[in-house]
């Protein structure tokens, strides 16, 4: 009963992956009642919303894209800018008008801002029934239950264990080539910026043989592409001894599984399989990683490495742990021990607190020393209770923001253009996700370093071909197939 729920629909189509939203599409059949389910944030969101489908349907639930039909609605939120909170809150005053039609709907607030404001949202937000943090997601069938009678309900608790690892994902707007899998959850980094570690509380790994499990599944169902997700990758680590006594009892051995084993561990399942993984972190990513991704064909060579800025005493307060020159270290590392093919994007915020113009000009130049081939930019915004917030007086005007943001991202799209151009006469191996968006004639996929390609013919999704460049835009190479 896998992948009954197909296509896309954002709500917003913004280039952002902490702005964009989906509903469900297409009705499924499962099921008496109906879950209508929407997304923001990141894509740990997304993966997590697959989970919380997947617990609904064993107490019965089937989905719908209709919120009028639906018994139970759901949204799974962001808190890491303001503008993602407000996108929330005019999405629970369209919700309002929905329970006005239809007085049972139960409505529920999962996900980061249900978890940084707990009770609070009860109070704010009448017509939410249910609060649910990002740990909290096994409670949630007893928790409709409870609104069904009547009773608010809200749980906000914070595990240190918890990483869903039993429970199998209803991949929701699938194109049923490419799919999501948490590695970890939480964080135990400061940046002193974010929201994060307060949102997911602290950072756990999953037992690698359920993520292996996981896409050897997926692989069966003709999936063709997983990506590792984590907020820092890089620091993923389970050991038999700490994480699972029961197999320590079996063997005497302590068993560390690093992020490059885990790595190697699924590329292994098979050649055709592809592999991804997002975020790594500056300060984490080892050359031991780098040698893995190089040993292994299916093993994507694209990196997001989120700089931030590309000043040093701006990192210092961002609490990033890192500086320029090491950065700019672990990007020659890159080149060496992958070359100049392999994809690498970032992400920067402009504006920090007490940033001068000379540090913003900074971030420029780190841009022009790595020229991305993609960047999500950002101007600050503060977060309550996060350290800066604490600490530091968010001085940067608006206006001053928003021009930096504005020359960081003229930046970026000249490195893009100037990027993508570079690929015009090579031939890339593409793996086939679908129809092109733009034309019914034209299929698309992604080469190795992330870049949509664009080409003419009609051939089946989920296989591989070979597609030479002749054009390309900022976002997209255009090619023709080749023998
Ligand atoms: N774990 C990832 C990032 C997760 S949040 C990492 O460490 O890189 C995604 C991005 O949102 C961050 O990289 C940062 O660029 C941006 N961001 C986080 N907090 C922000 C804030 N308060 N204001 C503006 N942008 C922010
Ligand atoms: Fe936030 Fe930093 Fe953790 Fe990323 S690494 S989620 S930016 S605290
Ligand atoms: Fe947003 Fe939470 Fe992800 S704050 S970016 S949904 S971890």
């Amino acid at each position: 009963m896998q992948g009954l729920i197909a296509d896309i629909d954002l709500i917003e189509e913004e280039k952002s992956t902490e702005t964009c939203g989906y509903k469900v599409s297409n009705e499924e059949e499962f099921g008496s009642k109906k879950l209508y389910i929407e997304s923001y944030g990141c894509q740990m969101n997304y993966s997590d919303s697959e989970i919380v489908t997947s617990i609904l349907r064993k107490e019965g639930f089937g989905t719908t894209s209709h919120v009028d039909q639906a018994d139970v609605i759901l949204i799974n939120t962001c808190s890491i800018r303001e503008k993602a909170e407000q996108t929330v809150r005019n999405r629970l005053n369209y919700f309002r008008g929905v329970k006005k039609r239809n007085s049972d709907v139960t409505i529920g607030v999962l996900g980061c801002m249900a978890e940084r404001l707990k009770a609070k949202l009860l109070e704010e937000e009448k017509i939410v029934d249910l609060v649910l943090g990002p740990d909290a997601y096994r409670d949630l069938p007893k928790l409709v239950k409870q609104a069904e009678d009547g009773e608010k309900g809200i749980n906000t608790f914070l595990s240190r264990e918890e990483t869903y690892a039993d429970i199998a994902p209803v991949r929701l707007n699938s194109n049923g080539v490419t799919a999501f899998i948490s590695i970890m959850r939480g964080c135990d980094n400061m940046c002193s910026f974010c929201v994060v570690p307060f949102t997911r509380g602290r950072e756990r790994s999953r037992d690698p043989q359920s993520i292996v499990n996981e896409a050897q599944n997926l692989l069966r169902q003709g999936y063709r592409e997983v990506t590792l997700l984590g907020q820092n990758v890089d620091s993923y680590k389970w050991s038999a001894n700490e994480n699972n006594k029961a197999r320590l009892e079996k063997s005497e051995e302590t068993e560390i599984v690093n992020f490059a084993n885990l790595l190697a561990m699924v590329a292994e399942i098979d050649p055709d399989l592809r592999v991804r993984f997002s975020t790594s972190h500056p300060k984490d990513i080892t050359d031991e990683v780098l040698h893995t991704m190089s040993e292994y064909e299916n093993i994507c060579k694209n990196i997001h490495l989120p700089a931030q800025s590309g000043n040093s005493r701006i990192l210092k307060l961002m609490n990033r742990t890192y500086d320029r020159e090491w950065y700019i270290e672990r990007i020659n590392a890159i080149r060496r021990i992958l070359g100049e093919e392999c994809g690498i994007t970032s992400d920067m915020i402009a504006g920090f607190c007490s940033e001068t113009e000379e540090e913003h000009q900074d971030t420029l130049s780190l841009m022009d020393y790595v020229k991305y081939d993609f960047s999500y930019m950002f101007f600050y915004s503060e977060r309550p209770g996060t350290l800066a917030a604490k600490k530091y007086e968010d001085d940067i005007p608006l206006e001053i923001k928003k021009r930096r943001l504005q020359e960081v991202m003229e930046k970026q799209r000249q490195y893009s253009i100037e990027r993508n151009q570079l690929d015009i006469g090579k031939t890339f191996k593409v793996l086939i996700e679908g129809r092109s968006k733009r034309s019914e004639l034209q299929m698309q996929g992604r080469n190795t370093a992330n870049k949509v390609v664009v080409f003419d013919g009609d051939y089946p999704k989920g296989t591989y071909i070979n597609v030479q460049i002749h054009d390309c835009s900022a976002g997209t190479l255009f090619g023709k197939v080749v023998a």
